[in-house]
């Protein structure tokens, strides 16, 4: 009894903490007192606030749906479910830790599953491992075409499709245009790697000719050895695939290239905020004018958020009757710059993580009376 009270008070002071990256945890909601509390459920929620790409703008959607979860009393009868965070900065290595650290070292480790763990780059080792524990992972932001090996990922699953399907859309235009020699320039991750690969096998069917620079990153997410070699000579068609950094120092460096539209024509693949070739670009040696020379014809693929583009007025089949205009509003209003982490804007999958969540929930829930 004192050992519950102790715990129970322990939680409440971690729940009232702010947020901050690393491997500070925050719970939520904060647990349930007094004699009709249910019993708490736990989940790990693993996302990144800081590195290649931030995830956590897709969580307002993730804490509504949780929300309406802890009110649905059809759902989970008896019980509230809660998250315990930690930060993977959308790092491989920081990735691993928060895993481990959610596992081993807190005090609530008997966890059921994990949501997470932010980025591709960052879900893959997590993913990779935490069947081994017993645990179910449902991501709602990563997209890489690794993911589809099931012997690999037996207990992972994702909302969004795979990025694959963007190399359609580019070997789609290639033919369009029919150009017969493209640049690929890849990001040494499976994110990218394996949907350049897909397109790769659609250019060699149809005789077009490609080149391929693959880009290591290292420190500060700086590009191993870039220069004008980068860039093949032959080629005035270039697809990029990487994440923004990456972005940004090929563009900077086309700039100072002089590979500029009409003579040369860029692609990057999604995963770009918008005005993410101004960010902190001057590092590099570029102006935000430069970037928009070279950018000025680029065209980006990226998927569609399909809430966003849909009637605001329907009132889509679900759980908690919401408008499509009334998730939105609720959103924004009452989950933007809101406890517990308090996170500045919302991005565009945060309708997947709101459905992630309820997929998350709805399996458990299944699992009950079985
Ligand atoms: C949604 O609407 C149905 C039918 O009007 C109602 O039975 C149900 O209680 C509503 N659910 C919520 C969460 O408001
Ligand atoms: C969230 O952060 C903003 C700006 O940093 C601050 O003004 C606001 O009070 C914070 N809200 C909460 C709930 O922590
Ligand atoms: C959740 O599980 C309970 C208990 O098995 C069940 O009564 C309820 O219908 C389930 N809820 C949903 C939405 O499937």
């Amino acid at each position: 009894m004192w050992g519950n009270l102790l715990l129970v008070s322990l939680l409440s002071l971690l729940a009232s903490n702010a947020a901050s990256p690393g491997l500070v945890d925050v719970i939520y909601p904060p647990v349930e007192n007094g004699p009709d509390a249910r019993t708490p459920l736990y989940f790990s929620l693993i996302q990144s606030f800081s590195g290649q790409y931030v995830s956590v703008y897709s969580l307002p959607g993730l804490h509504m749906a949780l929300d309406f979860i802890n009110q649905d009393n059809t759902l989970l009868p008896g019980y509230s479910l809660h998250y315990v965070f930690t930060d993977a900065e959308c790092d491989r290595k920081e990735a691993l830790n928060a895993f481990h650290h959610q596992v081993f070292d807190k005090v609530i480790t008997n966890k059921l599953g994990v949501i997470g763990s932010g980025c591709s780059v960052s879900t893959e080792p997590t993913a990779a491992i935490s069947h081994y524990y017993n645990l179910v992972q449902v991501s709602c932001i990563a997209s890489s075409p690794a993911f589809r090996n099931r012997v690999l990922f037996p207990r992972y699953f994702q909302i969004l499709p795979t990025d694959a399907s963007q190399a359609n859309a580019f070997y789609a235009m290639i033919r369009h245009y029919n150009w017969r020699r493209v640049a690929l320039i890849v990001q040494d991750e499976n994110l990218f790697t394996a949907a350049i690969d897909e397109l790769k096998e659609d250019l060699f069917n149809d005789g077009v000719e490609f080149t391929e620079e693959t880009l290591v990153i290292v420190e500060d997410d700086i590009i191993e050895g870039l220069s004008k070699d980068t860039f093949d000579d032959d080629s005035r068609i270039f697809i990029v695939a990487g994440y923004e950094p990456v972005g940004r120092q090929i563009m900077c460096e086309a700039y100072k290239n002089s590979l500029l539209y009409p003579r040369y024509l860029f692609f990057t693949i999604s995963w770009y905020n918008a005005g993410w070739w101004r960010d902190g670009v001057e590092q590099y040696g570029c102006t935000p004018e430069q970037m928009e020379q070279v950018l000025e014809h680029t065209l980006t693929i990226v998927f569609l958020p399909s809430a966003r583009y849909l009637d605001p007025s329907l009132t889509t089949d679900t759980k908690a009757n919401l408008t499509i205009g009334e998730y939105l509003r609720r959103e924004s209003e009452d989950y933007v710059n809101s406890a517990p982490l308090n996170i500045s804007k919302v991005d565009e999958f945060s309708s997947d993580c709101y459905d992630g969540m309820y997929a998350f929930t709805y399996a458990l829930n299944n699992t009950i009376n079985g």
